[in-house]
């Protein structure tokens, strides 16, 4: 196994971790009121291992637990906050984000069972279809959550892992059986044409300033010159996976200036009137260059794994009891079913027992994933979108890229046990592609 170091930026001053910790609300999820979440400070992250049974002891270890839920990944990510990023670079500040998603806490892992599943299954779909079984690349692989490296190792000459954070990546090969491990190749580097650029020029910018709306200025004026490059250098491969890693590249930058100017002015971000357009900016640069990246590494007989989390929710909560009314008629069937409820009377107090390891994980995930589904019937204003979806469809048409069989979608259930108090699960949306004949 090779391990590469592509190394992008170095940093005199650097903020530490990317911005992670929501903000606390309280309401319910059945009986919920309006809130108006920030736009985006919930995590994407993923765990160490995947979630298994609990047995007895660990269920009475839930059962404590539970209680301190909503405040435990708070705890769980203090360590990382206050220590300053270990070693030097770019991927320093990477790898101490991945030390965060590493600590999360094993109870809430219990609930993306489902979502590793299917994403593997895809994968390994996607994997099928592909026309040479020389070279499988995955960008952003980080810890691997969710995906099937030992597989891909057994099925692929050659498993090109890349990703800015090595540690996590080094982590992930536990999955690899011994044997295989010569197949795979960790690059630790940046996968866009732009980031690392784009962090010097924010360091420049804030340690250039001598006060929060100076940087703010200077900030503006880089996000004014932001392109596109050439894709990053990787071997053409017949497989290329993209998992949940295109709506993390903006906020890795967005931040690091985000806590750049926190760290020397104490000014927060979002006092800029210019922050969401900054913000958006970055998600319509990465569209772009991700999309070329994709384009233009797979093979011709190849085929792309993408799947991204497209929305998030509740991030409103609706106003009113009418939908709440609603949303409770129409989970009865599903909660009794599940044995969590018997009548639409029940379903409220149902839903406040849920993450009380009164149940299995696999029925309060379905409970969860139901009532999100119907909340987004009702409502998909409850959900804030994460990509600019149609926009990546059209460039990627544009770029010679089609879909190889229907999209399908599943819920990531990311932090289920603080839905009630804040936005806690993703909408992943995966599409397979290939270049058209
Ligand atoms: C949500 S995680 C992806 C999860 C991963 N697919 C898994 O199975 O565990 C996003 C990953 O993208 C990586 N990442 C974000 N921006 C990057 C960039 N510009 N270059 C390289 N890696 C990046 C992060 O380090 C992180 O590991």
């Amino acid at each position: 196994m090779a391990v590469k170091h592509h190394s992008v930026a170095r940093m005199r001053r650097r903020p530490r971790i990317p911005e992670r910790v929501g903000r606390r609300r309280r309401h319910c999820l059945v009986a919920p009121r309006a809130t108006g979440l920030d736009a985006r400070d919930d995590a994407t992250g993923h765990p160490v291992e995947a979630p298994g049974v609990l047995g007895s002891g660990q269920r009475r270890q839930r059962t404590a637990t539970a209680r301190l839920s909503a405040n435990l990944g708070l705890l769980l990510l203090l360590p990382a906050l206050l220590a300053p990023a270990s070693g030097q670079g770019l991927e320093a500040f990477f790898e101490a984000s991945g030390q965060v998603v590493r600590g999360t806490a094993p109870e809430t892992r219990l609930y993306w069972r489902s979502h590793i599943d299917t994403s593997r299954a895809r994968i390994l779909q996607a994997a099928n279809l592909a026309g040479g079984r020389r070279v499988a690349t995955v960008l952003g692989s980080g810890l691997g959550m969710e995906i099937p490296l030992a597989e891909l190792a057994g099925r692929f000459d050659r498993l090109v892992l890349v990703d800015l954070d090595g540690r996590s990546m080094l982590r992930s090969l536990d999955q690899v059986p011994r044997h295989l491990r010569s197949r795979v190749e960790l690059k630790v580097m940046d996968v866009t044409s732009f980031a690392g650029a784009l962090i010097e020029s924010i360091d420049h910018a804030v340690d250039g300033s001598s006060s929060a709306s100076e940087a703010f200025q200077r900030l503006g004026l880089i996000l004014d010159e932001l392109r596109a490059g050439d894709p990053a250098q990787l071997p053409p491969s017949d497989l290329v996976v993209s998992s949940l890693l295109l709506s993390e590249i903006p906020r890795y930058p967005f931040s690091y200036a985000a806590q750049a100017v926190e760290t020397r002015f104490g000014a927060a971000i979002r006092t800029w009137d210019r922050s969401d357009e900054f913000f958006r900016g970055l998600v319509a640069l990465a569209v772009e260059d991700h999309v070329r990246l994709l384009a233009s590494l797979v093979e011709p007989e190849g085929v792309i794994y993408f799947s991204d989390t497209v929305a998030r929710g509740l991030v409103r909560r609706p106003q009113g009891e009418a939908v709440q009314r609603s949303v409770e008629a129409r989970a009865v069937p599903d909660f009794v079913r599940l044995g969590l409820a018997g009548s639409p009377a029940e379903v409220a107090s149902a839903v406040d027992r849920l993450c009380r390891a009164e149940h299995s994980p696999a029925a309060e995930s379905a409970a969860f994933e139901r009532i999100l589904s119907l909340y987004r019937d009702v409502g998909p204003e409850f959900f804030e979108p994460l990509l600019p979806v149609g926009r990546l469809r059209d460039r990627s048409a544009q770029l010679g890229l089609e879909l190889r069989g229907s999209p399908e979608s599943w819920w990531w259930l990311a932090y289920p046990c603080r839905i009630r108090a804040e936005s806690g699960a993703f909408l992943v949306t995966n599409w397979i592609l290939g270049l058209r004949n």
